[in-house]
């Protein structure tokens, strides 16, 4: 098992590296607005600097002429490697904890309700960064249908970082991480580590089991079809343009059932951008349609 510790935030791009001159920043943004959907404005350039720097080092590159040669004659392939080097990745379990609490309280009940003759819900996280939101879903999915009810319950976690995908898959965190859950919690959905692994835990088989982790870029089509029940999209709708969160958000509402709801962060609002959905909470929307 290895550390799914992931804290990488603009704040920690300091150290001394070669000067990104704007020919070669205003390369990077474009590839990374057109291809990710991720804006990266003039106040961006350290922090671009930096991480492209890092990602230069990994390939064993001295410039940024160079390196941006190499996205040019690469295509795809470090298309990936430049959208991993400048996601932000931030997260932490129970972030925003009035979205789990609204969702034992009456997402979950609804959904149940609604959905009593196939006895199925979905529940999508998009830009699940390592896992998180993904696991404390499934924790408290775990608490409201006990696995007893053999209802058919899933949670589809999405990030365009496939490094982060391979670390939510792993559920391994360190102790420090884990420090907001409950006692009860984590000794209910954590194993802790051992030998080499002391220090860490494990996200356990029952819950770990109700989640698939898949790398998707929101820009590109979605291979699922739902209807979702509920989808979390906290905190990256921060990183696109107007014109591309809209876009995003009647897409949400197409996969959404009705009546189904729609978590984002706590510094978003789609006041305004989005006629399907009605807000009903803290950054909690419905999408219109059959009301219980
Ligand atoms: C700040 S994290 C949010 C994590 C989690 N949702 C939370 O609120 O704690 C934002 C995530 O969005 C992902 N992301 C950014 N652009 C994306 C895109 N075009 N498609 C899918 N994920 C994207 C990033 O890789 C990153 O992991």
């Amino acid at each position: 098992m290895s550390s799914a510790h992931n804290v990488r935030s603009s704040g920690s791009e300091t150290g001394s590296y070669p000067i990104l001159r704007e020919a070669e920043f205003d390369f990077i943004r474009h590839v990374v607005g057109e291809n990710a959907g991720i804006v990266l404005g003039p106040n961006k350039r350290q922090l671009v600097q930096g991480r492209v720097a890092r990602r230069m080092r990994e390939l064993g590159l001295a410039s940024y002429e160079a390196y941006c040669e190499h996205v040019r004659e690469s295509g795809p392939e470090e298309l990936v490697g430049l959208i991993n080097a400048l996601t932000t990745n931030v997260t932490s379990f129970f972030r925003e904890n009035h979205h789990f609490e609204a969702l034992a309280s009456y997402m979950l009940p609804e959904a149940i309700k609604r959905n009593l003759a196939s006895r199925r819900i979905r529940i999508w996280s998009a830009g699940c960064s390592s896992g998180e939101e993904a696991y404390c879903i499934a924790m408290v999915l775990n608490e409201v249908i006990p696995a007893s009810q053999r209802w058919d319950v899933k949670i589809l976690a999405t990030d365009i970082d496939s490094n982060v995908i391979a670390q939510a898959q792993q559920g391994v965190y360190p102790l420090d991480r884990v420090s907001t859950i409950s006692e009860t919690r984590l000794r209910r959905c954590f194993r802790r580590g051992a030998g080499d692994q002391i220090g860490n835990v494990r996200v356990r088989e029952d819950i770990a089991q109700l989640v698939t982790f898949r790398t998707l870029n929101l820009m590109h089509e979605w291979p699922m079809r739902g209807p979702f029940d509920i989808v979390f999209c906290r905190n990256v709708m921060i990183y696109f343009d107007q014109t591309t969160r809209e876009r995003l958000l009647s897409r949400f509402g197409q996969i959404l059932a009705p009546g189904g709801y729609l978590c984002i962060g706590h510094s978003e609002s789609i006041h305004g951008t989005a006629s399907s959905f009605k807000l009903v909470g803290k950054t909690i929307y419905r999408r219109n349609g059959e009301q219980l």
